[in-house]
């Protein structure tokens, strides 16, 4: 047997890494250079080489959050994480987020070329689109973030959040152990599901649905190789038949409201009254997967950064105190849309919670040729923002970045002192979360109504960790014991 050159040897290493690279560089190399200036000419991003077959996964599966830290730290802004089947290239600095979040015409895409076969299998939302495409069906749904349809968000949630917390006075009377996190994700659904739909949905349809939505977030996760591959044998799990429960769920829902003649004003009916500017309205099937993305996208994000944020809260007694006089000032009414500026610290903590919560990588394909940090950034190539580590990142948000500080939200100085693009809990750009405004208003006002009525205990010594999957819950749940205020301080 001869013995492989060097450059065999590096090409076997390759294809065993990476196949799907190897084989689009060879067509490249078929169709011929393209001129030696531009993104040709730049090198390819530095990274670590990955194992055979698995890349760089075993390192991400011990400890994702970490690992990539440590990367930035190692090769700088701009770096290659080698996966079995693809690389990802890290963009860690904010002047890189606005290169990237800042195009308009899907330079840098969501979903990038697989967008055409979701469209075709499961119908179009907004995450499917780009350009001038994506606007045209964004424009008439920004109603239902408005200020006249969000005080009336608020009037529903704050009611249903007010009868799910009566709940939890079991809890106090007990003085059990709760898991925090699950009894949110009890209290936000519902108010979420009102909100959406107006009709109230029993335990049995609020479960279903749940379990459906985490079969959905675990499986949009999966790519990164972190949490168990979706389950493809028929049960719970599979998402192939979440995707359709829910979609047969909501084509009822919708069915059912075609068939109404009173008038409602909640997020569905926008989104069925919604017209483009020809007044065309949006075709049935588009609007069933709206639906489906906006329940996806619309409450297991705000129980997750809910729970984070009630995790780290009594991290930092004062600012836990301060949450606890401000809300105080609501004199014991329940809170309602015109109260959620005199909840601003109460946003602050929720910030800080999401902050530290962070979201490993946030995705963009490029589907253009370009050049990041003199880097090559090749049409095709999977762009990932490291949410967590930019914010968390020293040069940002100082020497004490890991811990709870709520204060850096609410001081508008400390807030100017730092770039925009390095706090990116509902993404930037044209696909900013469309919700934003929706997950702060419940956030705020669960926030206000749980401390007007309750004491949360952590276990001293117990911090949170992630939950490897969207939206990177508290794994494992948080332990906490409830107490009531008392009487005197509980006017509700
Ligand atoms: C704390 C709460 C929330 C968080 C952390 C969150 C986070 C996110 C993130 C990271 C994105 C992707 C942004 C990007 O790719 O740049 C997104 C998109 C989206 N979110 Fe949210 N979200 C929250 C609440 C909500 C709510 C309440 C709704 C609906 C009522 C919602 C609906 C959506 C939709 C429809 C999109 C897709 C937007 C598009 O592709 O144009 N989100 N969200």
């Amino acid at each position: 047997m001869y013995p492989m050159t060097a450059a065999a040897q590096r090409d076997v290493y390759w294809l065993t890494r990476n196949p799907v690279g190897c084989a689009r560089q060879a067509l490249r190399s078929r169709r011929g250079p393209q001129g030696s200036r531009g993104p040709r000419a730049a090198p390819r991003p530095p990274g670590p080489r990955g194992r055979p077959f698995l890349g760089v996964v075993p390192e991400l599966k011990s400890d994702p959050f970490g690992y990539l830290q440590q990367l930035g730290k190692t090769y700088g802004d701009v770096y290659r994480l080698p996966l079995p089947l693809y690389d990802v290239v890290v963009l860690n600095h904010p002047d890189h987020v606005r290169h990237v979040m800042s195009h308009r015409d899907g330079e840098y895409s969501l979903i990038g070329a697989a967008a055409g076969a979701a469209r075709k299998v499961l119908g179009a939302s907004m995450q499917m689109m780009e350009g001038r495409e994506f606007r045209r069906r964004r424009k008439p749904l920004t109603p239902m973030m408005g200020r006249q349809q969000l005080s009336r968000v608020a009037a529903t949630v704050a009611d249903e959040f007010a009868n799910r917390l009566t709940g939890w006075e079991r809890f106090a009377q007990t003085g059990e152990s709760i898991d925090l996190q699950h009894e949110i994700n009890g209290v936000v659904i519902p108010a979420f599901m009102r909100a959406m739909f107006t009709m109230g949905l029993s335990d049995a349809e609020l479960h279903r649905l749940d379990v459906d939505v985490r079969t959905l977030m675990q499986s949009a996760s999966s790519p990164l190789l972190l949490g168990a591959p979706p389950r493809m044998l028929p049960g719970d799990g599979n998402p192939v038949q979440a995707w359709l429960r829910m979609r047969r769920w909501v084509k009822r829902r919708v069915e059912e409201r075609l068939a109404d003649s009173r008038s409602y004003d909640d997020l569905l009916q926008i989104l069925l009254d919604a017209r483009y500017e020809d007044g065309t309205p949006i075709s049935r099937r588009d609007v069933i997967t709206e639906a489906i993305m906006l329940i996806g996208g619309g409450y297991e994000t705000v129980v997750a950064a809910l729970a984070w944020t009630l995790a780290l809260l009594p991290q930092n007694p004062q600012a836990q105190q301060r949450l606890y006089d401000e809300v105080d000032q609501l004199g014991g009414a329940l809170p309602s849309y015109a109260d959620l500026d005199r909840l601003e610290w109460a946003k602050a903590c929720f910030d800080e919670g999401q902050r530290l919560q962070g979201l490993l990588l946030q995705p963009r394909f490029a589907m253009i040729d370009d050049v990041i940090g003199g880097y090559r950034i090749r049409r095709g190539t999977l762009v990932g923002l490291p949410i967590y580590a930019l914010q968390r990142d020293p040069r940002w948000w100082g020497p004490d970045a890991e811990t709870y500080e709520p204060i850096r939200f609410y001081d508008k100085d400390i807030v100017a002192a730092r770039p925009n693009l390095v706090f990116l809990p509902f993404g930037a750009g044209p696909h900013r979360c469309f919700g934003a405004a929706m997950g702060y208003l419940e956030a705020q006002l669960f926030l206000a109504q749980l401390h007007q009525r309750f004491r949360i205990q952590i276990p001293v010594g117990w911090a949170p960790e992630h939950d490897p999957a969207l939206p990177w819950p508290v794994k494992g749940g948080v332990p906490a014991v409830v107490t009531k205020v008392p009487v005197a301080a509980q006017r509700i």
